[in-house]
């Protein structure tokens, strides 16, 4: 037994000294296996998993993309250096539709090699002629509740199928069916992108749904953002009065030879039990009317009509590269109740984004009707006035005899509670769900602490997040907007890469971004743009709103490390700024309209005025000038040295300006307010002797308005970080963790499950604030995460190594919190920052991927010693006040040290 023992020892210690690195993660465009790229020169990125073993950095690579039975493509040898992220193809011109395989191992800084790890991507129809389906719209005039057309075609594969890809896109949205099953797990396809400059199609592997012999496909189609109502006020047909589906199946045979199914002229169409169906006011199903089977082989169509081909362009069709739309969490009913009105209706308990799927059992013509409802009003009645416009109601008309099972299609819902009318028998919690249905980026960041209520906070976030990552980011989920606000977008974009993977969803919706910028380089105030749709209406230019152009992709260059995205962006974000400066007289931003700090805090009987207004035209000088240093970031990235001195002199001038017309000599700025104080140091608009007297401005104001925040959507995503920044980390955790309106936790005391659009969206005595604006989910406030992660937790990317090639680990103690725990997985693996205070003690838990390096800075006491792991540490050369700096790399790490 003893031998034994010592054996197994023996073995194991072979094994750790053996240990080599892994090559995990492959990623192509940063997606896994992704069967539609278009980009000509894919990029590849790795991992190294290096499991345990301390510093450890890629020092070669070798990497080559093979091509089935014609050996590799693309075989540049062992190339020296630590890159693993997006390494650029160079090999021989990729094929259209043609899959490949890539492969890669490295060598560490211990000389080992890794074993080699092996990925495929296939590439996407490269071109039009590709392209060898037609467009295909019904041929009869459509009844006026636009019912869902329905397409279809039965065809015959004679031979062995090897592999079949089936590309589908649509004019509205499409569900694709063969022989009775529907193709891929993916909604609201094909997304929303400037449709009459971009239009998304999918790709699917649907070998396995064909068969020999008799086959079918079918697809059903929807009004979707391309014609039905979207917009405010009654807007529809923004892209078109069609609806159309282009459809094309291509098939590859064991003996190698290929068929092509494309929609034509041979194809059918008929419509079933979808009557009509529409973003904002749900759909209407009758399942009297559905076509049993109507996408399979043995259906029978004479009945059907002929389609009618359209020669609508396709010279816009692009792949897709983010993540799809998909079903997420299912919600059981909590608690199912009768409202003093009398209505039933049943509580999921979270604020969630999707569709409620139910069973029946009935008789035909049995109508049922449910309403959704964010909040339940103060006597209890099930609320929708904030919906406004927007019907956000599913009807469902029972066939009768057997159970049936129901849900909408080609729309969503933004709903805690529900509304059950006309349902037959009695309601049973058991018969309901509710589906969370958000764009399916990899989560990536966890944050928690010792306070539940912050913890709640975090939730909220999480959830304002998913609800409104809709293929484009809204400002809301629920009523009649739904837009790609760009305001809302740039203030939570830092906070939504720490939750999720938000790198291929932000770099889509920039193109749209770029692409319906007004000729004179103004945003328009959602994008993709359905309010103008192109016409150049002088809209947009809010100052904070049009700068989605300079601030987005500069985050997703800090978060991601991608280079490109900076490059595709860089004539958008210049065209923005020399917007602005076309704008300016003097170098000040004076002119146009804005929506200025929104919905910041303002009373009903103002008598005394409380309310923090800021001036409009200083806020816009401020992002003027925000908007100025991030384009001067992005050109030295670019190597664009005149554009950087250009602008480096720009920024001097405006900033310059901003002193003159808004600040005394003593540094009170004209609009006391924490927001004017906030963005004045967030965007460095003071000189360094007026900064500290600011920051003390603003900790002072904080304690004039009893501890609380004044701010709106343009001051609160830096309030903290400004605090923080200039050395009021005190003043920043009072206002998190303040109970009261206004505050991050006041909706938490009252119930939210997610980021409320007002700080007072239901008031301390349980009445509802107006019914005209007032969303139960909207993310803008909950850009707080950012600081929570990246200052509270303190783990950030450090700028001159974005991407978390260089991790900065600076935790901020604080709000009598006492354990703190970040997870966030960087593009090079999982970084984690845990610290934790037990009575003096202070211990920091850290982890650090492979391939990276860190400086940690241990909050210390005056001399305390730190330790790692009991023995004490070597200091970096950069030791600022309160903490201790260490420099590391690759591991995990426990820091340990007395704080008293
Ligand atoms: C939206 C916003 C948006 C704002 C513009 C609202 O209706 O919901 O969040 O940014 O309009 O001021």
């Amino acid at each position: 037994m003893r031998k034994v023992f010592f054996l197994f020892i023996g073995i194991l210690a072979v094994q750790i000294s053996m240990a080599q690195v892994k090559v995990q993660r492959l990623m192509t465009e940063n997606l896994p296996n992704p069967n539609s790229i278009d980009a000509p020169s894919p990029r590849f990125s790795w991992q190294l998993d290096a499991g345990t073993a301390r510093d450890v950095m890629q020092t070669a690579y070798e990497i080559k993309v093979l091509e089935a039975g014609k050996g590799s493509v693309w075989n540049p040898g062992k190339i020296a250096g630590d890159q693993s992220m997006y390494i650029t193809y160079k090999g021989s011109p990729l094929q259209s539709g043609q899959k490949y395989t890539w492969q890669v191992r490295v060598w560490d800084n211990k000389g080992k090699a890794s074993g080699w790890s092996t990925a495929s991507f296939q590439m996407g129809l490269l071109t039009e002629a590709d392209w060898k389906g037609q467009w295909i719209t019904q041929s009869a005039p459509e009844e006026a509740s636009r019912p869902s057309p329905l397409f279809r075609k039965g065809f015959t594969v004679a031979k062995k199928i090897k592999s079949a890809t089936a590309y589908i896109t649509a004019h509205g949205l499409y569900e694709a069916h063969i022989n009775g099953q529907r193709v891929g797990t993916d909604y609201l396809t094909p997304g929303y992108t400037s449709y009459n400059k971009r239009l998304q199609y999918q790709a699917y592997d649907v070998t396995n749904l064909l068969k020999p012999g008799a086959n079918a496909v079918g697809a059903a189609l929807g009004s979707g953002w391309y014609r039905g109502i979207y917009g405010i006020g009654t807007r529809h047909e923004i892209y078109g009065k069609d609806i159309a589906l282009l459809f094309q199946l291509n098939i590859t045979f064991t003996d190698g030879t290929t068929a092509v199914i494309g929609s034509d002229n041979t194809w059918k169409t008929s419509t079933g039990e979808v009557r009509s169906a529409e973003i904002y006011n749900g759909s209407v199903i009758d399942a009297r009317k559905e076509q049993k089977g109507w996408s399979t082989a043995g259906f029978d169509d004479k009945n059907w009509a002929a389609v009618a081909v359209q020669s609508y362009p396709k010279n816009m069709l692009i792949a897709t590269v983010n993540e799809p739309v998909k079903k997420h969490e299912v919600f059981k009913s909590i608690k199912i109740f009768t409202t003093p009105k009398g209505e039933k209706v049943i509580d999921f308990g979270q604020n969630l984004v999707g569709w409620v799927k139910f069973k029946v059992k009935g008789n035909a013509g049995d109508k049922i009707v449910i309403s959704h409802a964010e909040v339940m009003d103060k006597v209890g009645n099930f609320y929708t006035d904030n919906l406004r416009d927007a019907k956000c109601q599913n009807t469902f008309i029972l066939k009768g005899g057997a159970e049936e099972t129901f849900e909408p299609q080609f729309t969503w819902q933004g709903f805690r509670y529900i509304r059950i009318e006309g349902y037959p028998g009695e309601i049973k919690p058991e018969d309901f769900t509710a589906t969370a249905v958000y764009s399916d980026m990899p989560v990536t960041g966890t944050f928690s602490c010792s306070n539940p209520l912050i913890n709640q906070l975090q939730h909220n976030i999480e959830w304002g997040q998913r609800g409104n990552f809709i293929d484009i980011p809204t400002d809301c989920p629920q009523r009649d907007e739904r837009l790609g606000w760009t305001g809302d977008a740039q203030v939570f974009s830092r906070t939504a890469t720490y939750n999720m993977n938000a790198h291929n969803f932000f770099a889509k919706w920039l193109k749209d971004v770029a692409l319906d910028q007004f000729a004179d380089g103004s945003v328009p105030h959602v994008i993709p743009d359905a309010f103008d749709n192109g016409k150049p209406s002088g809209g947009g230019g809010s100052a904070g709103w049009s700068d989605v152009a300079t601030i987005v992709p500069w985050n997703m260059y800090l978060a991601y490390g991608d280079k490109e995205i900076l490059a595709n962006q860089y004539s958008s974000m210049k065209a923005w700024v020399d917007c602005m400066k076309g704008r300016s007289h003097n170098n000040l931003w004076n002119t146009g309209g804005h929506f200025g700090d929104w919905l910041f805090y303002t009373r009903n009987d103002d008598n005394d005025g409380t309310a923090a207004i800021t001036s409009k035209y200083l806020i816009a000088q401020c992002f003027y000038a925000y908007s100025t240093q991030l384009l001067i970031n992005a050109a030295k990235v670019l190597g664009k040295t005149d554009d950087e001195a250009t602008y480096t002199k720009l920024l001097a001038d405006v900033k310059t300006a901003y002193i003159k017309e808004y600040v005394t000599p003593n540094g009170l700025i004209s609009s006391d307010t924490q927001t004017a104080y906030v963005l004045a140091l967030q965007f460095d608009m003071l000189p360094e002797n007026l900064r500290a007297q600011a920051a003390q401005r603003l900790a002072d104001n904080v304690r004039r308005y009893g501890n609380h925040l004044t701010t709106g959507f343009l001051g609160t995503p830096y309030l903290c970080s400004a605090l923080s920044r200039f050395g009021h980390a005190d003043v920043a955790f009072t206002l998190l963790l303040q109970p009261n309106y206004p505050s991050w936790l006041y909706p938490i005391k009252m119930g939210a499950t997610t980021i409320w659009e007002r700080w007072n969206g239901i008031h301390p005595d349980g009445t509802l604030e107006v019914p005209s604006m007032n969303s139960y989910n909207h993310y803008a406030y909950g850009a707080i995460g950012d600081w929570m992660y990246r200052t509270v937790a303190g783990l950030d990317t450090k700028t001159d190594q974005v991407g978390y090639k260089g991790i900065i680990i600076k935790p901020t103690i604080g709000g009598n919190l006492t354990t703190v725990a970040a997870d966030y997985e960087t593009p090079y693996g999982k970084a984690r920052s845990h610290w934790k205070i037990e009575g003096s003690n202070l211990t920091l838990d850290v982890t650090i991927p492979a391939n990276t390096t860190a400086t940690v800075y241990v909050p210390t006491k005056g001399d305390n010693a730190v330790t790692e792991n009991g023995k004490p540490v070597t200091k970096a050369a950069d030791q600022i006040a309160g903490y201790t700096a260490v420099n590391v790399g690759s591991g995990n790490y426990h820091f340990s040290t007395l704080m008293q």
